[in-house]
């Protein structure tokens, strides 16, 4: 009982663990980190202080994947993100979701 326990305990960390990495390979492959890294400011600011940003806020996911794909200006600084036109909105939802876990 306890191995089996233990067992299903293993593989669901895996799939966490895999759940993130395969988010992280969408905002790559979506070229999100030629401006934007998880931990600190590149072009774009800090993926985790977004998430911090929005920890509290209702519809969050929704808001940011709307941000994503429709570009922003005048949120964090001067310079604004052009519009992601290339992301669906599947990955554009899931990018939202994943940066919010960030924090
Ligand atoms: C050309 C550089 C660039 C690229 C490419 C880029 N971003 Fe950004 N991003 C920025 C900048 C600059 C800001 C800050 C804009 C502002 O102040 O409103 C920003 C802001 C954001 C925000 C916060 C918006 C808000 O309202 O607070 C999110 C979320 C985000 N980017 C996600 C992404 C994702 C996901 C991708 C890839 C699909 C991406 N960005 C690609 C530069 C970029």
């Amino acid at each position: 009982m306890k191995t089996a326990w233990l067992g299903t305990f293993a593989a669901s960390a895996l799939l966490v663990a895999g759940y993130a990495q395969a988010d992280a390979d969408l905002a790559k492959k979506n070229n999100c980190i030629a401006c934007h890294q998880v931990e600190t400011k590149v072009v774009g600011p800090a993926l985790k202080d977004i998430a911090a940003k929005y920890a509290d806020k209702d519809d969050a996911a929704t808001y940011l994947a709307g941000k994503i794909k429709g570009g922003s200006s005048g949120v964090w600084g001067q310079i604004p993100m052009p519009p992601n036109v290339n992301v669906s909105d599947a990955d554009a939802k899931a990018l939202a979701d994943w940066i919010l876990t960030l924090k």
